[in-house]
């Protein structure tokens, strides 16, 4: 049997800091009602010039050192993101280009906050069928560009950076089981209406700009997660409590808690970044568990569980050892 295993993970974050007190000058806003709502004391913002490529390249470098990989050994590369650096070629590819990677598949992934999680699954499945050995996955975004700065519903709550692992083929597992989901119907409820065949007059005098009923994604966000822990046991014949660590998408502490309460998991057994990095949409689950692992927390051999969901709407989760 083939499993796929990470071996490697890294993580960038663009140098500029945006608190909490520097959205107090820009709208109505408080620090404490950021905090109470959602958690966030800060989040990084890329420079003007730097793009979403530039923070995965870092990312992916660290994480192939940590592997033990060097470009030869990659043979598959996906990039999770909603803003990439151009509409072709992709961000993969232009990745591909910069890690001086020739001739695998590289294609980017767009499941909005969940990407990372389907990206994860989606090179599961090619390693365990044999279509690769050792995959690139990526999770990275500049979703500053896409976020209007002088809406409070929504620019309080989202920050750049970039997470990456390796995944190699392996005897011992590894990636236990991935649900990917999606459901068109909420389109309404978080968008950016705008691209490159619709609407581009938007696109094009930088007026595209997520759109979100918080309140009502906050409701179906957590419902949907209380189901895809529900889903994700119920596949592995696991009890709560059978899982070491979980590894949540980071878009609002509330919603984090409550996915820890329907685990069972005490607050402790929970990665949670959303107050240094915000919601990074796609790099949020691998920028955690970078963090997680980097600082000694996360071990060989334990149990994660990682979740995600986001526009479409999307949804997921990654049961494995690591
Ligand atoms: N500062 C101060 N007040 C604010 C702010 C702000 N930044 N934003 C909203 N408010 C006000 C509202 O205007 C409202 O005022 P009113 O009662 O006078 O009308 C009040 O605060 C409450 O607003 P709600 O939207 O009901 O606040 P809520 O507690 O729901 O928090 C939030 C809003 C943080 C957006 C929350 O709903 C949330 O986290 N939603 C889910 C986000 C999410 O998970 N998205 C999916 C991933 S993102 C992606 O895929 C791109």
């Amino acid at each position: 049997m083939i499993y796929s295993r990470i071996t490697g993970t890294g993580g960038h974050l663009p140098e500029k800091v945006l608190t909490n007190r520097d959205l107090e000058q820009m709208v109505e806003t408080s620090d404490q009602w950021i905090r109470e709502r959602t958690g966030i004391a800060e989040r990084h913002i890329a420079a003007p010039d730097e793009t979403t490529c530039d923070l995965a390249e870092p990312a992916a470098r660290r994480a192939m050192e940590a592997a033990g990989v060097g470009p030869d050994d990659i043979d598959l590369i996906l990039v999770a993101t909603t803003t990439p650096d151009q509409v072709f070629p992709s961000t993969a590819c232009l990745l591909q280009q910069r890690l001086d990677i020739h001739g695998c598949a590289a294609f980017d992934i767009q499941a909005v906050c969940t990407g990372f999680i389907y990206a994860l699954g989606v090179a599961d499945r090619f390693i365990r069928t044999g279509g690769a050995r050792r995959a690139l996955v990526v999770g990275a975004e500049t979703l500053s560009r896409i976020v209007d700065w002088t809406d409070r519903g929504t620019c309080v709550l989202f920050g750049d950076g970039a997470g990456a692992v390796v995944l190699e083929a392996s005897e011992t597992p590894g990636i236990l089981s991935s649900h990917l989901h999606a459901d068109g119907r909420y389109e309404q409820l978080l968008r950016v209406p705008a691209g490159v065949s619709s609407h581009y007059d938007r696109l094009r005098a930088g007026e595209a700009f997520v759109q979100m009923k918080g309140n009502e994604v906050f409701k179906v966000a957590v419902n949907t997660l209380g189901r895809i822990v529900d889903e994700t046991l119920a596949a592995n014949a696991l009890e709560k409590g059978d899982v070491d660590w979980l590894i949540p998408h980071q878009a609002n502490i509330r919603i984090i808690q409550a996915t820890a309460r329907k685990l069972k998991l005490s607050m402790e057994r929970v990665v949670v970044t959303v107050d240094r990095h915000g919601n990074t949409s796609a790099a949020s689950v691998p920028l955690a568990l970078d963090v997680a692992v980097r600082d000694g927390r996360v071990r060989r051999g334990e149990t994660l569980l990682m979740e995600a969901f986001g526009g479409g709407f999307t949804w997921g989760s990654v049961l494995l050892k690591f």
